[in-house]
């Protein structure tokens, strides 16, 4: 089969097309012929380095396909059946070996593309708006990123809970598409160089009830300073860069604040988690209450313009990556 093959970690110059075996099913596994990858952030740092893997290795850790072959215990998936999932690795491939407990099927009504690309960050999105911090009526949010693959999300499920939402972007067309998620303001943080006083003023000097930072080192001074007393930042991640450590008295001065730095996995800890969180996307989706916008199709034998392309900026909403 045909396979984005990591040798070396570095820049995305590593993502090398490979003719390699197709791999086999063992007991509880299943064989997926994939139709399409998600192509993450979380990519990027397997083949960079920052987080370190065994190599050689096949990146990408959400996909989406047709069952081909099972193995023993596969808790009755069978060949022929749709399935999506996000916590699996070596998805930048024709075909991809995925455990039946990190397998989700894909429901009646959803096509495959569009679970492709709704699991990671769906779910991600919906543990920060329902988990972290439990989005409420009538308050504000800030989404930074908002025209982003997570932003996006994060924008339409936190307005579905009723908040009002305040998004940052870097351009007039990704405005543009803050604003249809649902974003009430949207602030250009390249022109604003105080993105937390345009926050305060937004809100009659409130302040925001949670931040949710995807972006990181340069976002995070205004994130803490944009927070109501007693408010949540959900730093999820470090698009920018990583926050350098951070003295905790900073956030009783900030107004006793909150500060969690969360990841997926540790959202959906069980089989019953998973299964919610995805059952509650998919459910949004075919309700038509949560718009999944894919940005950007490549071909697999173009994944390293896909990481090029995500990490400067130049994307919106989903990338997919399609290997056949
Ligand atoms: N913790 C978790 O469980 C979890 C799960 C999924 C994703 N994440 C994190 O969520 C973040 C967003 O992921 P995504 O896949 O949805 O990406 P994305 O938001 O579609 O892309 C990143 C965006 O960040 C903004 N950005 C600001 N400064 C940047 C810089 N210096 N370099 C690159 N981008 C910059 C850009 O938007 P503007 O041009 O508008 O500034 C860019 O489009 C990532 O940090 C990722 O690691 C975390």
């Amino acid at each position: 089969m045909r396979a984005i093959h990591i040798t070396e970690t570095g820049g995305p110059e590593v993502l090398r097309l490979a003719e390699l075996p197709d791999p086999e099913p063992g007991p509880s596994q299943l064989l997926v012929d994939v139709a399409a990858a998600g192509v993450n952030y979380l990519d990027t740092y397997h083949r960079s380095g920052a987080y370190p893997m065994p190599l050689p290795f096949i990146p990408g850790a959400e996909g989406a396909g047709t069952v081909t072959a099972v193995g023993p215990d596969t808790g009755g998936v069978a060949v022929g059946d749709r399935v999506a999932w996000a916590t699996s690795l070596g998805s930048y491939a024709e075909r991809a070996v995925v455990a039946a407990t990190q397998a989700l099927p894909v429901p009646p009504g959803v096509d495959t593309e569009t679970a492709a690309s709704s699991l990671l960050q769906g779910m991600t999105a919906h543990y920060l708006t329902v988990s972290v911090h439990a989005v409420q009526p009538g308050e504000t949010v800030l989404v930074h990123a908002a025209a982003g693959g997570m932003g996006l999300l994060l924008t339409q499920l936190a307005t579905a809970r009723g908040a009002r939402v305040i998004g940052t972007v870097s351009t007039p067309d990704k405005e543009r598409l803050a604003r249809e998620a649902g974003a009430a303001d949207v602030i250009r943080y390249g022109e604003s160089d105080d993105v937390a006083g345009e926050v305060r003023r937004l809100t009659g000097g409130d302040g925001a009830a949670a931040v949710y930072d995807g972006v990181g080192a340069s976002t995070f001074d205004a994130s803490l300073a944009a927070l109501r007393p007693r408010g949540m930042l959900a730093l999820y991640g470090a698009a920018s860069g990583p926050v350098p450590p951070v003295d905790p008295m900073r956030l009783k001065a900030a107004g006793s604040v909150f500060l969690t730095r969360p990841v997926l996995e540790h959202y959906v800890a069980t089989r019953e988690e998973l299964t919610w969180r995805a059952a509650e996307v998919f459910d949004a989706i075919r309700d038509g209450s949560l718009r999944i916008t894919i940005g950007g199709r490549y071909p697999l034998a173009e994944a390293r313009r896909a990481h090029e392309d995500l990490q400067n900026r130049r994307t919106t909403g989903k990338l997919l990556l399609l290997p056949h």
